[in-house]
């Protein structure tokens, strides 16, 4: 079976876990976990950056760091993972669905400014598919209006925007290092901190609202409970498997682009003849090969071709089921059709199998399974 994805492991990741657990230091906070923020400060200029146990609970830090109230209303795409919307749900902020741009997937920036209340405190965007958002218009419309602006970078890391890198272009940015991203540490996520004012309190927040890290940095000799917060770090053995990866990060990248471009290139015949559509990054971007979507005719179309890919031992993923229509999100009071180009492309999109270590013979074996299928 040709998986989705699969998350590539070396010599170099077994070597730096089995050295973290003999340093006997298995909570978080330890040599691996600031070698990574060395290599993230080295790579990607960025300062201020704290791990945390997944996406979910950076995304989830950010909604405590903004201090939503409930009742605040949080603009977001529905084409998303529901943890980005879960992430303030929980602080009792309503979600308010923005429909999705046809050619990225993102937030439709055009639209945003329309649903804006005075209720509205905050936009949360994702880069999906690690194609950055167009980020210099969403943060012009929240300085005119006041507004947070959360970065779900997620499936972004190595992305670009305007030459900048994914993640730094807001206040907050959050990655996600799960088995299923470019970058992994098996479950685990990190809060990039763009503006050095909110590092202290999400230090705090991140340490179960205590001030232990003060403690680690030796600016108090005890620690107590400050603010609200929960346990977001992560062990240092799962940082020791990131430092590793990133470690690796040219190489990963180089062999996920190499199976990005071969479907981009040689599916090209597929989209001239109107069978697909293939991916489309804007002219502002700079992608980092996390996924490969395909836009199929019709639902039925989609459909069929994963059956018929399965039974040729290839797993292709329908993507997400669009929140505001998923009973969670009707449950809210939403309906399908508030953002109808989320639910037409949502029930179109195809994503092909890719992962570092994948093959060019089983590259391949997509590709021509997916051009059987339309013969
Ligand atoms: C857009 C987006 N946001 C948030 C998350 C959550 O990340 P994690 O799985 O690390 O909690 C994901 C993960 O799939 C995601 O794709």
């Amino acid at each position: 079976m040709i998986p989705f994805n699969k998350a590539t492991i070396t010599d170099l990741e077994e070597r730096y876990v089995i050295d973290a657990m003999r340093n006997s230091k298995l909570s978080g906070d330890g040599k691996y976990t600031m070698r990574v923020y060395e290599q993230i400060r080295e790579r990607f200029g960025i300062k201020d950056i704290l791990l945390t146990t997944s996406g979910t609970t950076a995304l989830e830090m950010s909604a405590i760091l903004i201090n939503l109230d409930p009742g605040d209303e949080v603009i977001v795409p529905s084409f998303t993972f529901s943890s980005t919307v879960n992430a303030f749900l929980l602080r009792r902020a309503k979600p308010v669905f923005c429909d999705i741009r046809p050619d990225t997937f993102n937030m439709d920036e055009n639209l945003i400014e329309s649903l804006i209340t005075p209720n509205t405190k905050a936009i949360y965007c994702v880069d999906y598919a690690g194609i950055p958002c167009d980020m210099d218009v969403i943060n012009a419309i929240a300085d005119k209006h006041g507004l947070f602006v959360i970065e779900d970078a997620a499936q972004a890391i190595g992305s670009k925007y305007k030459g900048r890198w994914a993640g730094t272009l807001s206040e907050f940015g959050c990655f996600s290092f799960h088995e299923t991203k470019n970058y992994v540490m098996g479950e685990g996520g990190a809060i990039v901190l763009n503006e050095e004012k909110y590092l202290d309190r999400a230090e705090i927040i991140r340490e179960k609202g205590t001030n232990r890290r003060q403690v680690l940095k030796g600016w108090t000799d005890k620690y107590t409970w400050h603010d609200i917060g929960s346990s977001f770090l992560p062990s240092d053995v799962l940082a020791a498997i990131l430092s590793a990866q990133l470690d690796r990060y040219d190489e990963i990248m180089d062999k996920r682009m190499r199976v990005w471009n071969a479907y981009h290139e040689q599916l090209k015949p597929l989209e001239d003849r109107g069978d697909l559509r293939l991916a489309i990054v804007p002219d502002y971007a700079e992608h980092n090969g996390h996924m490969y979507n395909i836009v199929l005719p019709t639902d039925d179309i989609r459909t069929h071709l994963v059956d018929f890919l399965k039974e040729r031992g290839i797993m292709a993923y329908i993507c997400y089921v669009p929140l505001h229509s998923a009973p969670m999100g009707r449950r809210l009071g939403n309906k399908a059709e508030d953002c109808p180009v989320t639910e037409d492309l949502g029930n179109r999109v195809l994503r092909l199998p890719l992962y570092a270590d994948m093959t060019e013979a089983d590259t391949d074996k997509v590709i021509a399974a997916v051009n059987e299928f339309f013969r």
